[in-house]
């Protein structure tokens, strides 16, 4: 190996280091205790919002243009209020099409039978007001609900399941903030 030829592969690994050093620093959001409450609380909710938990969980109001965020029942799941309305047989299958959604999209049916989105509101009773932040981040790293119960489609936990403890954590705390709405969402129905 002659002298450039050396100096080149040196140079090349030094380089490699630093920026490998670098990479590893960048992703660490220093989070510590000390952060004040409305930050954790503006980081979650723009979590929240960027994260498209509204787009299943929040009830919509159905204006001109569409479907909107009906705020009174924010992230309050499936109206409990609601039918869920039938799956017309042959609707759904290999050859014909892959699901479909309520209006406003908390209610959905597929080859796994009908899955409707849960209330992640702070309610103890209908909701998730007696969770602590270990079991929102299990459930959401694991896809499984805390009785054991795997989480059907479309609930995009596997992605949700690559965020940070930071991140979860910040939504959590974000949730727990927002008022509690009790409603009651009817179990998921097994497929026929
Ligand atoms: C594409 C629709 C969709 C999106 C987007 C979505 N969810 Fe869900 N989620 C669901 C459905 C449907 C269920 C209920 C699944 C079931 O019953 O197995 C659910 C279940 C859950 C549960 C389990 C609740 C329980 O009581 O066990 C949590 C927690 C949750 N979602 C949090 C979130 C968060 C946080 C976000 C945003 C980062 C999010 N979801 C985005 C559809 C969605």
């Amino acid at each position: 190996m002659n002298a450039l030829r050396k100096c080149i592969v040196v140079s090349g690994l030094a380089c490699c280091f630093v920026v490998s050093s670098l990479a590893a620093e960048a992703p660490a959001v220093k989070n510590p205790a000390s952060t004040p409450k409305s930050v954790v609380l503006a980081r979650g909710k723009y979590l929240v919002t960027i994260g498209g938990c509204h787009d299943c969980h929040t009830p919509k109001l159905i204006a001109e243009k569409g479907p909107v965020l009906d705020t009174k029942r924010l992230l309050s799941g499936f109206p409990s209020t609601e039918m869920v309305p039938t799956v017309p047989g042959g609707v759904i299958g290999p050859k014909a099409w892959g699901g479909l959604f309520t209006n406003d999209l908390t209610g959905w049916a597929g080859p796994w039978g009908v899955s409707l989105a849960s209330n992640i509101t702070p309610d103890k009773e209908t909701g998730i007001g007696t969770w602590r932040k270990e079991t929102f981040i299990k459930t959401l790293r694991t896809g499984k609900t805390p009785g054991g119960r795997p989480i059907l489609p479309p609930m995009p936990w596997e992605s949700i399941a690559q965020m940070r403890d930071e991140d979860l954590k910040d939504m959590f705390t974000y949730l727990m903030s927002l008022p509690p709405i009790r409603n009651m969402v009817p179990a998921p129905i097994p497929p026929k």
